[in-house]
């Protein structure tokens, strides 16, 4: 089961991935319209993973309640919703494994550096090229799946001006002209998602999270019930938080929220 009007080659997604693929030409968020397929269509027609795609997006979503900028031709947009054998338990590791999985296809798909911005965030030479919103979707006791989303940016130029200074796309920063196919990108992270997300018990993938986080050893800031807060960013923890050690010298591990590095001039 797939619906295809747009202009991406499912068949070529599939060669990666095989799973029922929905693609877009324009839709609201993708991880919107897996949320609305969870609720109306998935478990009358027995699918337990599917993936979503658009070319563009009128309203995607971030995190904290921020937006994503989806405009077309320029990026992927793409969820991935799952439904694990075990329930809801363990949907936290969700995230940080997609980090993982995406940045790894990014860095061997375009050839050059991708780092994780704990928690969710994937940059290259300080830019934010990619984010990552996983929303987890209830359907009874013990019972839910849950929908990863990723924005990738791929030759995204002009950012509006809020995210203008942070945000970069991967091909501006490569000489190649040279770029593999969206479907093929969109394909090999959604196999790499399934693969991943097949047994969210295995954290063997947190060793590869925390080799290439790029606050470990920084100075960081975040802010805790509004009020900005400093630290140095140690380690990530066995639960995926991330593990500071504060001013005043005590060690605490922060299990959510948004962080940036404090930079030196
Ligand atoms: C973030 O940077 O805070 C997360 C951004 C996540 C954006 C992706 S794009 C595909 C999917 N659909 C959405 O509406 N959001 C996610």
């Amino acid at each position: 089961m797939s619906t295809n009007n747009t202009i991406f080659n499912i068949e070529t997604i599939n060669r990666y991935a095989n799973m029922p693929v929905f693609a877009y030409d324009e839709i609201d968020s993708t991880n919107s319209a897996a949320r609305r397929f969870l609720e109306e269509e998935a478990d009358k027609a027995g699918i337990y993973e599917s993936l979503f795609v658009a070319d563009f997006q009128s309203a995607g979503r971030g995190r904290s309640g921020h937006s994503f900028y989806s405009p077309s031709h320029t990026g992927i947009y793409m969820s991935y919703f799952f439904t694990p054998k075990d329930g809801l338990m363990l949907a936290s590791y969700a995230t940080t494994k997609a980090a993982v999985v995406a940045r790894k296809v990014l860095e061997e798909s375009y050839g050059v550096n991708v780092g994780i911005k704990w928690i969710n965030d994937l940059y290259v030479n300080n830019r934010k090229v990619s984010g990552i919103l996983a929303e987890a979707h209830i359907t009874g006791v013990n019972k839910g799946s849950v929908i990863v989303g990723i924005g990738i940016n791929l030759t995204t130029e002009d950012f509006p001006d809020d995210i203008k200074s942070r945000a970069g796309s991967l091909a501006a920063m490569i000489d190649s002209k040279l770029l593999p196919s969206r479907e093929e990108v969109i394909g090999k992270i959604a196999a790499g998602f399934s693969k991943e997300m097949a047994d969210l018990s295995d954290k063997r993938y947190l060793e590869e999270y925390r080799r290439h986080c790029i606050i470990l050893g920084k100075d960081i800031s975040y802010e805790e019930n509004g009020i900005s807060c400093k630290a140095h960013a140690i380690d990530i923890a066995d639960d995926a938080g991330l593990i500071v050690k504060m001013p005043d010298g005590s060690v605490r591990s922060l299990k959510s929220g948004e962080v940036s590095l404090i930079r030196t001039i």
